[in-house]
């Protein structure tokens, strides 16, 4: 009666792809990587080791880990022009839009790697990008504040490769903090992957089109950016500034949340799929604590996030539409006591999935069964009517 087409509200979404990678439960608080339980992970296995788990299926063995972590360092320089391609953006640039434009550009600087079909380009676009990742992030970050970039240094490790680019300077030896450095490669190991999430469907549904992985990954990047996505950790932090800012009364806040007030959510809390405690938020909430702790820098941020959950979860508003903490309401507090600008929490938070993307995209490219299809809509427009000349409208 309308002229619209009418449908059934209570459309029930349906599996967007089979995947053997990444199994989540959200009603149990489920976690597990090719098997794997994320709680058995974090802290034990390093990040390069849980991104070969995740690309080739597998844990390592010490050889092969070795060969892989080797086979990296043979690639964290970028293409010296490519350096020329920093200059370009202006200043305050997001350092994700750098990002995401520069992963792009891999392609153009590497096109003997493309083919989707070849395995040897496959395996070698998978290390440049593991590899120049780290490098591209820290240039970022450079370009922001003004100071030199600096070449990787290979005789580090992944992690401390990137935090002595992003924090040293060429005048003096940075020293890497080996906690900052095992706590950042823990934070990396729990962004890893999480089957079909924004960007992770993003890069797969790029692929299909046999797009290359650089192509695909820097679709990836831009869909992270999104604030109720990879950019929550960025949007968590200015929440709590904000409500510091205005003398830390969370009550008035978590009100204004449930008043729904425009703007104002839970940032850090909610989850499509966890309708339970995301079970990376406990590991990353303790990691928080421990590392303030050790840095001795109490934050009455983490204070202010602790009263947040505490009231949430005594609250029948957040339980009742079972929202919990998620991975991203605690990390960006131990960033920022790690001495991150705001404007590379999602960064961080890319560098972590970066293994997840490449692994879902080779899983795709692979096994064609696995392939998100093109996916179909519910039409809700008008109904068939005649063209209107111009004169009778
Ligand atoms: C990540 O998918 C993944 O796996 C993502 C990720 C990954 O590893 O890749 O886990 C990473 O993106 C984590 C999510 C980070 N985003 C945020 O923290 C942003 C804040 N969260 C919300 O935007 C929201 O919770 C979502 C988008 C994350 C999930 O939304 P849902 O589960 O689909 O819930 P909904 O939008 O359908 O809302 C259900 C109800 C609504 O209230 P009513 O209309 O029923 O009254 O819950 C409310 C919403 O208003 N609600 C919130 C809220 N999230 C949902 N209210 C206040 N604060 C919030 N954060």
């Amino acid at each position: 009666e309308t002229g619209h087409v009418t449908y059934d509200p209570g459309f029930v979404n349906t599996a967007a792809c089979a995947s053997a990678i990444t199994y989540i439960d959200g009603d149990a608080g489920i976690l597990r990587y090719r098997g794997y339980p994320i709680d058995q992970l974090a802290g034990k296995a390093s990040f390069l080791e849980t991104s070969y788990l995740l690309i080739y299926g597998e844990l390592p063995t010490a050889e092969q880990l070795a060969e892989f972590s080797g086979r990296i360092r043979l690639h964290t320089l970028l293409h010296e022009e490519m350096k020329q391609f920093f200059d370009g953006f202006p200043r305050d640039a997001h350092p994700m839009a750098v990002l995401s434009s520069a992963v792009s550009a891999l392609s153009t600087f590497y096109q003997d790697s493309l083919d989707p079909f070849d395995p040897e380009h496959v395996e070698m676009s998978t290390v440049r990008l593991m590899a120049k990742v780290p490098t591209i992030a820290s240039y970022a970050y450079k370009k922001s504040i003004g100071q030199p970039l600096l070449y990787p240094n290979n005789a580090l490790g992944y992690v401390e490769n990137f935090l002595r680019m992003t924090f040293g300077v060429p005048a003096t030896e940075y020293e890497v903090d080996p906690v900052v450095a095992q706590v950042l490669d823990m934070l990396f190991v729990l962004h890893a992957d999480h089957e079909q999430n924004c960007s992770t469907s993003t890069v797969r549904l790029v692929g299909s089109s046999n797009a290359n992985l650089f192509a695909s990954v820097s679709a990836g990047v831009n869909a992270l950016f999104g604030p109720l996505h990879g950019g929550a950790n960025q949007a968590v932090l200015e929440m709590l500034q904000a409500i510091q800012a205005e003398g830390g009364d969370v009550k008035s806040f978590v009100r204004r949340v449930k008043d729904k007030e425009p703007g104002v959510k839970l940032m850090g809390f909610g989850h499509r799929v966890y309708k339970n405690y995301d079970p990376r938020a406990a590991i990353v909430k303790q990691a928080a604590q421990d590392v303030l702790n050790r840095m001795a820098k109490p934050d009455p941020l983490l204070d202010i996030a602790m009263q947040l959950e505490e009231i949430a979860l005594a609250d029948d508003y957040f339980v009742s539409r079972k929202l919990y903490p998620n991975v991203d309401f605690y990390t960006g507090l131990i960033y920022k006591a790690m001495g991150f600008p705001t404007k590379m929490f999602t960064v961080l938070f890319a560098l972590g999935r970066l293994p997840g993307w490449i692994a879902q995209w080779r899983e795709m490219i692979t096994d064609p069964t696995t392939k998100i299809g093109r996916p179909r809509q519910l039409y809700v427009g008008p109904t068939e009517r005649a063209y209107v000349p111009m004169d009778q409208r």
